[in-house]
C-alpha cells in the first residue's frame, strides 16, 4: 500500500481521521505532532532555553523516547516515563513553536520518521510536513482543511469531554497563534503538497471524511 500522509492545520481532523484510517487498511499510524511535542516537554523539564536548538539536541541524544500505540491514543514514554498527556498540556502546545522552527532538531526527527516508514512499509502519517517535505514519493496525499470556528469547537468539545476547564475564545486565539507559526516558518511550514487532495472537513463528518480518504486510496 505504501505511505499515505495527512497534513493539515490544528484541528482539521487529522489524528482521529489518521488513526481511523490506518486502523481500518491494518497499517501503522504515525504522529508527528507527538515527536514534537515531546521533545517540546523534554527541553522544558530540563530548564534549558528553548531557542537552544544546540542544547536541545544534545538532550535527544542523550534521551530514549518511545512512541506506540495502545487503544488509538499516541503513547510517549521519555526515558521510560509514558508522558502522553503531558506533551498535551496547553504549556507544551504553546511552546512547540520554538522546536518546530528549528532546524537541526527537525532533521532528527524526519530521520526517525522515515526509519520508521521504512520498517513498517505501509503507513499513515499525520502533521504539517509530511506530504511537501518528509514523504515527497508519497502514494496519497491528503490535505485536510476546516474554518477556524469549527477547528475551535472542535478542540472545545475535546477538552470538555475530558473534564478540562477550557474557553472558547481562548482555544480559538491559540489555533490561529498555531496557524500563524506553522504557516510562516522557515523549515518544514505548514502547506499543501502540489499533488495533495485537499478535503474541507468543516461540514463533514469524521466518517464521511474516512469514507472519502478510503475512496481515493483504493481507486
Ligand atoms: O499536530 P499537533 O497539534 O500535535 O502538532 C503540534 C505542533 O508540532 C504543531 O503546531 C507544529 C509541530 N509539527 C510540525 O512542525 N511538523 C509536523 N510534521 C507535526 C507537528
Amino acid at each position: 500500500m505504501g505511505i499515505i500522509t495527512i497534513d493539515g492545520p490544528a484541528g482539521s481532523g487529522k489524528s482521529t481521521i489518521s488513526k481511523l484510517l490506518a486502523k481500518e487498511l491494518g497499517i501503522s499510524f504515525l504522529d508527528t505532532g507527538a515527536m514534537y511535542r515531546a521533545l517540546t516537554l523534554m527541553a522544558m523539564n530540563a530548564g534549558l532555553d528553548l531557542q537552544d536548538s544546540a542544547k536541545i539536541k544534545e538532550l535527544f541524544d542523550k534521551t530514549e523516547l518511545k512512541f506506540s500505540s495502545e487503544n488509538n491514543k499516541t503513547v510517549v514514554e521519555i526515558n521510560g516515563v509514558d508522558c502522553s498527556d503531558l506533551i498535551r498540556s496547553p504549556q507544551v502546545t504553546a511552546n512547540v513553536h520554538f522546536i518546530a522552527a528549528a532546524p537541526i532538531l527537525r532533521e532528527s526527527l524526519v530521520e526517525l520518521q522515515r526509519q520508521f516508514a521504512k520498517e513498517q512499509g505501509s503507513i499513515v502519517t499525520e502533521g504539517r510536513d509530511q506530504g511537501s517535505v518528509v514523504f515527497p514519493d508519497a502514494e496519497v496525499k491528503i490535505y485536510l482543511n476546516a474554518d477556524v470556528d469549527q477547528r475551535a469547537n472542535r478542540r472545545f468539545k475535546e477538552l470538555q469531554a475530558r473534564g478540562e476547564k477550557c474557553d472558547l475564545q481562548e482555544i480559538k486565539d491559540a489555533i490561529i497563534a498555531r496557524d500563524c507559526s506553522d504557516r510562516n516558518r522557515e523549515v518544514g511550514s505548514l502547506k499543501k503538497a502540489a499533488d495533495a487532495i485537499e478535503i474541507d472537513t468543516s461540514h463533514m463528518s469524521i466518517d464521511e471524511v474516512v469514507r472519502v480518504i478510503l475512496e481515493i486510496v483504493r481507486k
